[in-house]
């Protein structure tokens, strides 16, 4: 698969490409079977009827569906608002003549096929009103997820507004349904959360309007047989594909039935469609599993990989970025010295994070030069090709830091053109970072030509570059658009996303092969709206290792290692500053995609020649972590003492087990963690990779059988057995099979 091809597998681009260009096939079947290997989702599509929702779980034969049909509550698959208007629905709209309501039955069942990437394109139409809605489910080759979106349309001459417009609805039948969800703050992204879910309105959702992932996430799961456990247990996932405001709704009304709803944040948000205008919502993944949580997982880990992560299947280079080394203070000796050290080291990748740009306003702190995208040569005076020379002399890829969609108001941009940042009409702009910050406005086609070209220069000008980090830190500070008519106020939101999408592609259509990452204050842009297009994102500002267990933990239930950044730091951590020794450190970023976020030159040689071992030692376990599947086997959420998964490569040959103790009592019993994901007949060596004790585990280099691990496991000591102990451990074993 060429990396072009890769990215317009976004929906809204796989559109694009050519459904026109594609005979549609028409079904005329009242049932409609959606599948996957493993699972089914049924429909009952009957021409002239409403569409109704059947079933969605493990796979079901075909010649079963009509009996599933006789056998279900039949429930509204997308209740829109209108003639019963005291439930929840996905979808409102006001037609011209003010008529608040939806009637929509079903006109035909499309099914298009491209390269075995299949949609189910349910047509329906309302009785009265010139207005269409598509209901459409894709399925992907040996993929476990179902995306479903919708699209309306207005077939009508005048305006229709669409008050809300969530992507997809699901209902999931009483009994005792559990919820996992993400939650958290700056420096704090990605806790887990999981609650029993109640009577009444459970509402995730997010309104920052650029970085939605700080607070709480658009992925869920619904654990169906009681509490959410890793390998057993129905279990359905759901992630909204998006990358700006969205809502969750969960209703837990009087029916047999908690209702799930998903789409975008339509608050402030009423979007209106013109004459033969059509919206698409973006997608709602969803998976099922009956191994718990941790099949959930893996199979959003391995759509990711192969599906929605630009690269996915690639492996990643070991880096250092400058920003925790260094902050502001770039200069082209510390860049040059920083590339020699993380190349002694193994590294392969050198990423300047900010503080290289602006020339009427340098660029010394986070007041200014937001926009002015031109080398600081005060700082560089050799610029962009001096610091390439001097990564190419040391054998190692050379990344940026950019922050495109921004400007601070202290810049030449701005200067220039006050008219291209989000602010309301007769309104002071509201400022954010260095108190200066603004953001530009996407949805205005300037903007978009804008940030392309920010792109577009910097690899134009120096093709070498291999890497970019992509960073955001605003939010949508005083709602309104300069660009936008008047009338058009309130798609702001949703067009700053829409625009994004579209200079996005662009940039990937021109630049497929550079290494992107998201980044937004940290972790704010971990969702599946943006990572088509980024590789990877950064799970948070926070590097302490102690936390980051806690926090790569809740994003591991939806997002795979690869696209995990996950970086060495200093001791004392910046954010904590708690001192974590640098075994522990290093155990837990080789969990993820590893990197180094630190000054080497502070660093002891003993941390240096450890570091070395260590990242020697994740070149090894490397295709493991990143493109194995995960098995989460001891939550530091269950404050049993220590934390431990493991992942598995495909082929069940060779698999790598993390142990990270999270606490430290005099003679506490931590529970001795049973395996999973093994193959019961095979036999695995155990070899301790990052050791530090003077004597080797005691099974180091012996065999055991997948089984044995499984049903028992191996017995980790609470401590190290060095001379200078301190309170943590941590354990990373490699296990190969012969
Ligand atoms: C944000 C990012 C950091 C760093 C700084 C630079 O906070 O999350 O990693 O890049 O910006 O200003």
């Amino acid at each position: 698969m060429t990396n072009q091809h890769h990215f317009k597998r976004g929906v809204a681009a796989w559109f694009a490409i050519g459904i026109s260009t594609l005979i549609p096939s028409f079904v005329s079947a009242e049932n409609v079977h959606i599948s996957t290997p493993g699972t089914s989702l049924i429909l009952d599509a009957t021409e002239g009827k409403a569409l109704r929702f059947l079933y969605y779980g493990d796979a079901v034969s075909p010649n079963e569906v009509e009996a599933i049909n006789s056998a279900h509550h039949s429930m509204e698959a997308y209740p829109v608002y209108g003639l019963s208007s005291s439930r929840e629905t996905a979808m409102s709209v006001t037609h011209p003549d003010g008529n608040m309501t939806l009637d929509l039955v079903v006109k035909a069942v499309e099914t298009i096929d491209l390269d075995g990437e299949k949609v189910t394109a349910i047509r329906l139409a309302d009785k009265y009103y010139p207005f269409e809605l598509t209901v459409n489910y894709l399925t992907r080759p040996n993929s476990e997820i179902i995306e479903t979106w919708v699209e309306a349309q207005n077939n009508g001459k005048k305006d229709i507004t669409l008050r809300e417009y969530a992507s997809a609805y699901l209902p999931i039948r009483r009994g005792n349904v559990h919820l996992s969800s993400l939650y958290g703050a700056w420096g704090n992204e990605g806790k887990l959360c999981e609650e029993a879910l109640q009577p009444g309105m459970k509402v995730i959702k997010n309104k920052d309007g650029i970085r939605n992932s700080h607070t709480a996430h658009s992925e869920v799961m619904f654990s169906l047989d009681g509490k959410p456990q890793e390998n057993t247990g129905r279990t359905i996932g759901a992630a909204l594909c998006y990358s700006g405001n969205y809502c969750l709704r969960i209703d837990t009304d009087e029916s047999d039935y908690h209702h799930f709803f998903a789409g975008i944040n339509d608050d402030n948000s009423a979007y209106t469609l013109k004459k033969g205008e059509t919206f698409a919502t973006p997608p709602l993944a969803l998976t099922y599993s009956d191994e718990g949580k941790g099949g959930v997982s893996r199979n959003f880990h391995r759509w990711a990989r192969k599906y929605k992560i630009a690269h996915g299947e690639q492996l990643r280079k070991i880096l250092l970025n400058s920003w925790e080394g260094v902050y502001f203070d770039i200069n082209e000796e510390g860049m040059a010295q920083m590339m020699a050290d993380i190349a002694s080291m193994g590294g392969e990748l050198f990423v300047m994070d900010d503080g290289w740009f602006g020339n009427k306003y340098p660029r010394k702190n986070d007041t200014t030069s937001l926009g002015d995208w031109t080398v600081d040569t005060t700082k560089l005076p050799h610029g962009i090709n001096g610091l390439l020379a001097e990564a190419k002399k040391n054998g190692i890829g050379f990344g940026i830091w950019i922050e495109p969609e921004m400007a601070n108001t202290v810049s030449e941009l701005y200067e220039a053109h006050p008219e291209y940042i989000i602010k309301a009409s007769n309104r002071e702009p509201l400022k954010g970072r260095g108190g200066s910050q603004v953001v530009l406005d996407m949805s205005n086609p300037k903007v978009q030509d804008i940030v392309f070209n920010i792109v577009d220069t910097l690899m134009t000008k120096y093709p070498e570059i291999d890497y970019i980090k992509w960073d955001a830190n605003a939010c949508v500070m005083n709602h309104g658009s300069q660009y936008l008519s008047a009338d058009n106020q309130s798609h702001l939101v949703v067009d700053y996303h829409k625009g994004l999408a579209k200079t996005l592609d662009r940039i990937r259509a021109k630049y497929p092969d550079v290494i992107i990452q998201a980044c937004a204050s940290g972790g704010g842009r971990a969702n599946y709206g943006i990572l088509p297009w980024f590789d990877e994102f950064w799970v948070s500002d926070n590097t302490d290792a102690l936390q980051r267990v806690y926090m790569q933990w809740g994003t591991s239930h939806f997002f795979p290692a690869v696209a995990m950044a996950s970086h060495i730091s200093a001791a004392p951590n910046h954010q904590t500053h708690r001192t974590i020794p640098i075994k522990y450190r290093a155990d837990v970023a080789m969990s993820g995609r590893l990197g180094m976020e630190i000054q080497p030159k502070n660093m002891t040689a003993e941390e240096i020649d450890f570091c070395r071992n260590a990242i020697a030692n994740y070149k090894k376990i490397r295709p493991i972590v990143q493109q194995g599947d995960i098995y989460r086997l001891l939550s530091p959420y269950d404050g049993l003492g220590a934390a431990s998964l493991m992942y598995v490569n495909p082929d069940k040959q060779n698999a790598v087990f993390f142990w990270w103790k999270t606490e430290t009592f005099v003679n506490q019993h931590v529970p001795r963690i049973t395996m999973a994901g093994l193959d019961p007949d095979k036999m695995y060596r155990v070899s301790e990779l990052n050791r530090i004790d003077r004597s080797a585990l005691p099974f180091e280099g012996k065999k055991f059988s997948g089984k044995y691990l499984m049903s028992n496991g191996l017995e980790i000591p609470l401590e190290h057995n060095i001379a200078n102990r301190n309170d943590y451990a941590s354990r990373v074993l490699l296990l190969e099979s012969m």
